[in-house]
């Protein structure tokens, strides 16, 4: 399957990606890279890794989301694109996207869903005083970080932890996790039925 990452930063998922694509018998390709900011640290290190990249700019659209992700989905369907694939893309996405690649949009998040919701997980993890933390892959819906889950990793909350050793220990997982994740949708083996995961 011709899949594209999306990115807004420095795209350690994206590279995790890159490298488990590149064995023979993993089922996606990564076609594209694709940015919402032109200068995301990411972008630089797909090129270098030999990946096609491109950017759409959000800034110009200002409020109109729609518009920016209809150039987006542009960029998507001249690369020939049949997989999107979220990795630190800071962009809210409307129904509008979210329907047209229903299915075909997956998404990490950094928290064990259906727990911590929203921005800043590990924060919210440590004040909750959970003993158990880690990272879920879901299919994209409308509501956000609300899709059916793919598969998640685990990770333990330790004593003296703070947003840095337990966010390092999450990211550890999430570069394990997605690569696993991405090869069983790009396979066809986990799929999005209505509001859950069935697997094949
Ligand atoms: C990851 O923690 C991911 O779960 C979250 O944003 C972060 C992106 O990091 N959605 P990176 O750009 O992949 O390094």
């Amino acid at each position: 399957k011709r899949s594209a990452i999306l990115i807004s930063g420095r795209g350690s998922n994206m590279i995790s990606l890159i490298a488990a694509a590149k064995a023979a018998d993993f089922p996606a390709e990564i076609a594209l890279v694709l940015s919402n900011l032109p200068d995301a640290g990411g972008l630089a290190r797909a090129a270098e890794a030999g990946i096609a990249i491109a950017a759409v700019d959000h800034r110009p659209f200002g409020r109109d989301r729609e518009a920016f992700e209809r150039a987006m989905d542009e960029v998507l369907r001249v690369n020939q694109i049949e997989l999107v694939v979220l990795a630190g893309f800071m962009r809210v996405l409307t129904p509008w996207f979210v329907t047209r690649w229903q299915g075909r949009l997956i998404n990490i998040h950094p928290s064990l869903l259906p727990l911590f919701r929203g921005t800043h997980t590990h924060r919210q993890a440590l004040d909750a005083g959970v003993g158990e933390h880690g990272c879920s892959v879901h299919f994209v819906v409308p509501e956000l970080d609300a899709g059916p889950v793919i598969a998640q990793a685990k990770v333990p909350v330790l004593p003296g932890d703070d947003e840095d050793a337990l966010s390092a220990r999450v990211l550890e997982q999430e570069h394990k996790l997605y690569p696993l994740a991405l090869a069983e949708v790009a396979s066809g083996r986990a799929v999005l039925a209505g509001d859950a995961v069935i697997r094949r």
